[in-house]
């Protein structure tokens, strides 16, 4: 089998290409990723050692590159990461989300269509549920609740989604797509909240909570999502949706005081900061089809899962203190300073 992993450079996906190469030894990997500010090619350093693995810098809505990868490879399988994935950003710069999530998707779904893969699987996100209640816990986002997105990035991430089930239904193409809620792990940029607490926390800098930290997120260890997709492409069910979630709802707040627990931080750090624009309030998963259908269920605790990642930037320093040193000063600067 040849596999086509879009976005491999980045969290997800490189997370996704490591666990592939492990349990699926006879696998050739390919990943196409145009290396942006969150693509690092330091994540997949073990894997350009394994000739099973082979790695192009294409842009996804690079249509002629697109094709000729396709064409070289014939692959079997495309698994699409690639996104613009960082809400914040959309509210400064919706346009390269619209380019990559959107024109980027439908190139890699005209270049399946020709090529007659056997599985397109598109990385989608509960985001284009919009959001749900505070005080109603027993709501949760299943696969038939209506998309309703809040900011550029869910509504372009809508936009991949709806685009693929659309190849389903008008070509016959044999796509699947999953929604799922927030991840967390190796690897993880350190601009998203909890790479960004740890990382902050270990450097005793001023750990930033939008609003009162009250808004509410549903957090899966990132190995479990990899282990949902590889699920679904190999058994899922060609033109559905497939929610996966953690049942592991926090408040932001919570989740910012554990991590300055874990590593013996004080909560003076904790610093309230002015609120994003159109903040969805609460997400929350159904992941029953997941589990019902394919025997999918989340196994790795948050207790667990939490202590695991910060072990991961306590032991790889180096990955993320690159970063820190990089073009990444300027967003942080741009983002944080006057807010
Ligand atoms: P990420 O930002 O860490 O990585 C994105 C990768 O895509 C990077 O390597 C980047 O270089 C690459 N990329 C961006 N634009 C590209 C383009 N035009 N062509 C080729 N490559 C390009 O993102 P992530 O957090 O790993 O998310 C991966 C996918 O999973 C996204 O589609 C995201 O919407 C979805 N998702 C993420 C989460 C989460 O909690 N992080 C949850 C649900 C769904
Ligand atoms: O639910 C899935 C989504 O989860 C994915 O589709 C997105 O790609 C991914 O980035 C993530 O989106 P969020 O906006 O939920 O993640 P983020 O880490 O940016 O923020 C999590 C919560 O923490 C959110 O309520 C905003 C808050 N936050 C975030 C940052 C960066 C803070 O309070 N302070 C911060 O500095």
């Amino acid at each position: 089998m040849k596999i086509v992993v879009t976005g491999g450079a980045g969290f997800i996906g490189g997370n996704f290409i490591h666990y592939t190469l492990e349990k699926r030894p006879d696998y050739k990997i390919i990943c196409l990723d145009s290396l942006t500010y969150a693509g690092n090619m330091e994540t997949l350093a073990s894997a350009l050692e394994n000739p099973a693995f082979r790695f192009e810098r294409v842009d996804i809505t690079d249509r002629a590159e697109v094709e000729r990868v396709f064409e070289e490879e014939k692959p079997d399988i495309v698994v699409n990461f690639a996104a613009e994935s960082h809400v914040d950003r959309s509210i400064g710069d919706p346009g390269v989300f619209v380019r990559t999530n959107v024109i980027g998707t439908q190139t890699l779904l005209e270049a399946s269509r020709r090529r007659g893969v056997m599985r397109y699987h598109q990385v989608s996100t509960d985001e284009v549920y919009g959001d749900l209640p505070l005080d109603r816990p027993d709501m949760l986002f299943t696969e038939e609740t209506p998309l309703r997105t809040s900011s550029p990035y869910s509504a372009s991430k809508a936009g991949a989604d709806l685009l693929a089930l659309a190849y389903f239904r008008t070509y016959k193409l044999p796509v699947s797509v999953s929604r799922c809620s927030n991840n967390y792990g190796p690897y993880h940029f350190p601009e998203k909240l909890i790479p960004l607490t740890i990382v902050n926390a270990l450097r005793d800098k001023p750990l930033p909570v939008y609003g009162k930290g009250e808004n509410v997120r549903d957090w899966l260890y990132v190995a479990d999502h990899c282990r949902a997709i590889d699920m679904i492409i190999h058994k899922g069910r060609e033109g559905e949706v497939y929610n996966i979630g953690g049942r592991n709802e926090m408040r932001n707040i919570d989740i910012v005081r554990r991590i300055v627990r874990e590593l013996g931080k004080s909560e003076e750090l904790i610093t309230y900061v002015g609120d994003r624009a159109g903040h969805d309030l609460r997400y929350g998963i159904d992941a029953g089809k997941m589990e019902r259908e394919l025997g999918w269920r989340s196994e790795t605790p948050f207790e667990e899962g939490i202590k695991r990642t910060i072990r991961w930037y306590m032991e790889n320093r180096g990955w993320w203190e690159r970063i820190l040193d990089g073009e990444y000063k300027k967003y942080y600067e741009k983002q944080y300073g006057n807010r």
